[in-house]
């Protein structure tokens, strides 16, 4: 069994606001083995972009840690951190403004390359980019173009190029695929996977969209208001979701046939406050099984059976 190359323990982000603090990720503890894939599913709001920036230390957190082959990088100085960056990447949904309009495709493959001066010549970062577009599948004829003079399945190839200008080992991967058209996505995703074998490289991939997360993840956890509720293998997630979050989400996925659909509730009301969260189950209010005891604190993911973690009272 291959080791983890990413955990995080306890890790929490409050943003301050004029009403109280937001628990936009509190007390996240995951782990992703080097070379798999993590997928991050939720609503939009649950802190999922918040916990991959987190993790890239882009954001500093509230409490917890960040731990980078076997190393807390929350302990690092300005100047390992920069080092550290080299490993950790990050592909963002819209690559449209993710990408700067006023540079050609060659500038913003080039610009992770010159930022750290990783090569000596401008020859050899040409040289770098070309490759880097062949790796990706972008024809060279694309290298002077703008973002804006190309569809967002080639925009999209452009963030995947400069995300891997440096050799990284880990990518966050926020919403990739989101903004794209089904077609386009598959591609997408074909070509991370393909990349993610011949570079051994390990994903955090983030989406609302299970159905996304399906083909591409070893595992997912699924997030509710800043907290992870469910973790398991992708298999197990799909055939025995028990969080009812989670069976909320797997209902809304649409199925070709009506008599393949499992019958799980269809979530119903809006999500609550992540400002000054109640002690209970997050989820209370919306679930369906919910109970009076949900409303007690306390609530934690407890492994149910192996690899298979939930956070409700009903389970545990
Ligand atoms: N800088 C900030 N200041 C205050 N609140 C913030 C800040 N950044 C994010 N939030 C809040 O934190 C919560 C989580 O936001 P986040 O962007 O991580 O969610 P998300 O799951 O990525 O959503 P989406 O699917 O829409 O991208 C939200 O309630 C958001 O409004
Ligand atoms: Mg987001």
């Amino acid at each position: 069994m291959s080791a983890p190359l990413l955990e995080t323990k306890g890790l929490k982000k409050y943003f301050d606001t004029s009403l109280g603090p937001l628990h936009a990720v509190d007390d996240v503890s995951l782990a992703i083995n080097a070379g798999e894939t993590l997928g991050v599913v939720g609503e939009s709001g649950c802190g999922k972009s918040t916990l991959g920036r987190l993790i890239l230390r882009l954001l500093e957190p509230t409490a917890g840690e960040v731990v980078f082959d076997g190393q807390n990088i929350l302990s690092y100085d300005r100047r390992k951190m920069k080092e550290m960056r080299k490993q950790m990447q990050i592909i963002f949904q819209d690559p449209f403004s993710s990408l700067n309009p006023r540079m050609t495709v060659s500038e913003i493959i080039a610009e992770p390359i010159k930022v750290t001066s990783a090569l000596p010549t401008q020859d050899a970062i040409l040289e770098r980019v070309f490759e880097l577009m062949g790796i990706v599948g972008l024809a060279e004829r694309f290298v002077n173009t703008y973002p804006h003079e190309l569809d967002g399945g080639r925009r999209q190839r452009i963030g995947v190029a400069r995300a891997l200008a440096l050799n990284p080992r880990f990518i966050v991967c926020d919403e990739p695929v989101s903004a794209l058209d089904v077609s386009i996505q598959a591609q997408i995703l074909n070509l991370m996977m393909d990349l993610q074998e011949e570079m051994g490289l390990t994903y955090m991939f983030i989406t609302h969209d299970l159905s996304v997360v399906k083909h591409i993840s070893n595992n997912i956890a699924v997030m509710y208001l800043g907290q992870c509720v469910e973790l398991a293998k992708t298999d197990e997630l799909f055939e025995n979701p028990v969080h009812p979050y989670t069976q909320g989400l797997l209902g809304a996925i649409p199925v070709p046939s009506l008599s393949a659909r499992k019958h799980f509730n269809i979530m119903k009301g809006e999500v609550t406050s992540p400002i000054n969260p109640h002690p209970g189950c997050r989820f209370a209010q919306r679930c369906p099984e919910a109970t009076p005891r949900c409303a007690e604190p306390g609530l934690e993911l407890k492994e149910i059976s192996p690899g298979h973690f939930v956070s409700c009272y009903s389970h545990i």
